[in-house]
């Protein structure tokens, strides 16, 4: 394809990348699809881990109304922080794969199951720094866990399925970072300080983490950005009433945004200097800008089928002016103070329309956010580097079940 062709092409697509010389080179050297996809993170590509990780302590992710608008077939049932798939749910789909499994169930049955498209390391909750909070779970953990995993199935005498994926295995760490800042806010920390003391370590274990799985072979590896935490339920009802803050024009507030974007600035910085330093091995890191995946959404919710008119409206929730209470959530019940010394018990089970919802328990977005988020991925779209590349063009990927 000619550059006066892809030129033409950027005028009338909303999605104008184009590709770099790393791009042209990459495809040059016909680039293998990914048969394989492993997963780290948290609560947004979490298919489980969390539930196994406590058993007696059942998650609300397996209350009604969590998973209400998708029935998974699988014996883990649905086991995720929304009402329906996750973007990784959908990735899945689009490549064909089966849904990739929690860490825990696969050595549980001493990885009898079928693991040869993947399998997912993520934990919710899970932080970056190790230790900083009563969760025990951190992306050093979980890289642990793969490299356990990795060793386990490489000695393995007879094992039941090729290792032939490993090589062409694409990795995926999704928006980490995210719940330190959580955990920090929650406790007092304010935004400028997070930035100053938070932030730093944050992002080095994070590029370490690249730097890791690199050096263990990995060789497609798919970085996504954090999100925009100042657009969270959880973050802006808090702010209400007690200070005014600085809001953008859609309502998030900016000074917690400024954390993510300052984050996401050095990790571009760290990343971009990392895929110059791969080229020679063929490695390819893709940066997703999840920032403005979010954004985009947010800003134009009537675009891609959300109700306008309260775009941060939690779909299942109760009370205050996001349909959010920290103290009472999503599939569960207790007793919320009201003003004047009152309280009220509450039993969250009811989520009307979460199709035309963004937001779905105040942390954790809807099947149908997700799917959006999704396919943006896919098709490449917010892709900060390689630009240009696009999974859906190179992949025989399957939309039917989206
Ligand atoms: C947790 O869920 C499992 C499976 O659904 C159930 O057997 C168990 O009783 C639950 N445990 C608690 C403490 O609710
Ligand atoms: C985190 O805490 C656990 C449990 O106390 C401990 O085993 C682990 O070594 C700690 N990790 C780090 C990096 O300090
Ligand atoms: C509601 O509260 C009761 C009593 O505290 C508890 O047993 C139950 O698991 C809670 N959750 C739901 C979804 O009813
Ligand atoms: C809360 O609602 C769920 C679903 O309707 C119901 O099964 C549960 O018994 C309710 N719990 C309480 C404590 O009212």
């Amino acid at each position: 394809m000619s550059r006066t062709c892809l030129l033409l092409q950027c005028v009338f697509l909303e999605s104008c990348n184009l590709p770099t010389s790393a791009t042209r080179s990459l495809l040059s050297n016909s680039f293998t699809c990914p048969q394989a996809f492993f997963i780290f993170g948290d609560s947004l590509t979490d298919t489980g881990n969390i539930q196994i990780l406590a058993p007696g302590v059942n998650s609300t992710t397996l209350n009604y109304p969590y998973g209400e608008s998708y029935t998974f077939t699988n014996e883990r049932g649905h086991n995720r922080y929304s009402d329906g798939r996750l973007i990784v749910d959908f990735i899945a789909q689009a490549f064909g794969f089966p849904f990739f499994e929690p860490i825990l169930l696969q050595s549980d049955k001493g990885f009898q199951t079928d693991y040869t498209h993947g399998v997912n390391f993520a934990y919710s909750g899970a932080t970056v720094i190790p230790n900083n909070t009563k969760n025990p779970i951190y992306l050093q953990y979980e890289l642990d866990k793969f490299f356990d995993y990795k060793k386990a199935l490489l000695s393995s005498p007879q094992p039941s399925t090729p290792l032939s994926f490993l090589p062409t295995a694409a990795y995926l760490i999704p928006e980490m970072g995210i719940n330190d800042f959580y955990y920090a806010y929650s406790n007092g920390v304010s935004p400028e300080t997070a930035i100053d003391e938070i932030l730093p370590k944050s992002l080095k274990l994070v590029v370490s983490a690249v730097e890791q799985l690199h050096a263990s072979g990995a060789r497609i590896i798919i970085v996504g950005n954090q999100q925009p935490q100042g657009c969270s339920p959880s973050v802006l009802t808090p702010l209400r009433g007690i200070r005014t803050g600085r809001y953008d024009t859609i309502g998030c507030s900016d000074e917690h945004n400024r954390v993510n974007r300052v984050f996401n600035r050095k990790l571009k910085r760290a990343l971009t200097k990392l895929q110059e330093s791969y080229k020679i091995d063929g490695t390819l890191i893709i940066q997703f800008d999840f920032y403005n995946a979010f954004m985009e959404v947010f800003t134009n919710p009537a675009k891609y089928g959300f109700n306008p008119s309260n775009r941060f409206e939690v779909c299942c929730g109760f009370g205050g002016p996001y349909n959010y209470n920290g103290k009472v959530m999503c599939g569960n019940n207790g007793t919320v103070p009201l003003s004047k010394g009152r309280t009220q018990f509450v039993n969250i089970s009811t989520a009307l329309n979460p199709k035309e919802h963004i937001e779905w328990d105040g942390v954790h977005f809807t099947e149908a956010t997700y799917k959006v988020i999704a396919s943006f991925f896919l098709s490449g779209k917010f892709f900060i580097s390689p630009l240009g590349f696009n999974f859906k063009h190179l992949c025989n990927l399957d939309f039917s079940q989206f």
